[in-house]
């Protein structure tokens, strides 16, 4: 069925979503973007995606005529004219439609475009069996903390993760592992969670930014630093976090078992205890 897109301020039939080619999304990938999750009609943690939104586009020094308000409506209004209850929202916001050139235009006004996509992300088969990781090199920028729209190395990590039978790849950059390439990674080891430490080599996910919340509150130990692959292949437990994702069970790494090969026990409570917050907040 036709979803309801969102374009330059007009909700439209996604078959007559149109931008120009001159646009700089897709001329330069000059743009940034954010995924929220929905979870039964609601959004999750949309201000810390707004608030990552916002940092993003000062970064890439990109002025937008909306506000945070108008953006939540644009979100509120794309899910009950798709009667999405469970899935996602996709917005993107780029430097808008120019001559190509380099540098920025002076009065190019941006685009901004937004739309859902459906799926089940409380209760997916695979939270149940927990999913296959590949290492990868991490070939990317050095302005990972931007959520630009270019996404190349990803969706070519993704796919060689994907060859490799894996559901996702952990990108790897001096024998560490930086994070998914499309979400963050963790390992457990005891009743300890380490992650990397924000910094311009990852994107601050804002799972992770509620996750690490709720494990200080449900007294886990959280120790942010970054770990090496062999550490990883040696951890009791590891995982992922990301609005498509929300906490999910990592069981194989390079085909190597992660501890007993099953969801472990601190990666099981970390997914309930998101779950539920997001249901009940
Ligand atoms: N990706 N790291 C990278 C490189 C990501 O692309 C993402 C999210 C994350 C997790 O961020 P968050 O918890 O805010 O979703 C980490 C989104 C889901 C995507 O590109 O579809």
């Amino acid at each position: 069925m036709s979803r309801t897109v969102y374009v330059n301020g007009e909700f439209v039939a996604e078959e007559n979503a149109k931008v120009s080619i001159f646009d700089r999304g897709y001329l330069f990938a000059d743009g940034v973007y954010e995924v929220t999750a929905i979870i039964d009609g609601k959004m999750i943690d949309f201000d810390y995606h707004m608030e990552r939104l916002s940092r993003s586009l000062r970064q890439i020094a990109l002025d937008i005529p909306v506000t945070i308000d108008e953006l939540r409506t644009i979100h509120h209004e794309l899910m009950a004219r798709n009667n999405l209850s469970n899935g996602m929202i996709y917005m993107h916001i780029t430097r808008g439609v120019a001559d190509r050139n380099f540098t920025y235009p002076e009065n190019a006004r941006s685009t901004l475009i937004a739309f859902t996509q459906q799926a089940n992300l409380v209760n997916p088969p695979h939270a149940e069996t927990g999913v296959k990781v590949a290492t990868i090199p991490d070939i990317r920028w050095a302005r990972r903390d931007i959520k630009s729209i270019a996404l190349l190395p990803q969706a070519m990590g993704k796919q060689a993760a994907y060859e490799k039978g894996a559901y996702e790849g952990w990108m790897v950059e001096d024998g560490l592992v930086t994070e998914g390439t499309s979400s963050t990674a963790y390992i457990v080891k005891g009743a300890v969670i380490t992650t990397r430490p924000l910094s311009n080599s990852i994107l601050a996910g804002v799972t992770r930014r509620t996750l690490l919340t709720l494990a200080q509150e449900t007294n886990i130990t959280i120790e942010q630093r970054p770990f090496t692959v062999k550490e990883a292949l040696a951890a009791d437990e590891a995982f992922i976090t990301s609005a498509s994702t929300l906490v999910l069970p990592v069981v194989e790494i390079d085909s190597h078992k992660i501890g007993t090969g099953r969801p472990g026990p601190v990666t099981r409570k970390m997914r309930e205890t998101y779950i539920k917050t997001a249901r009940e907040g």
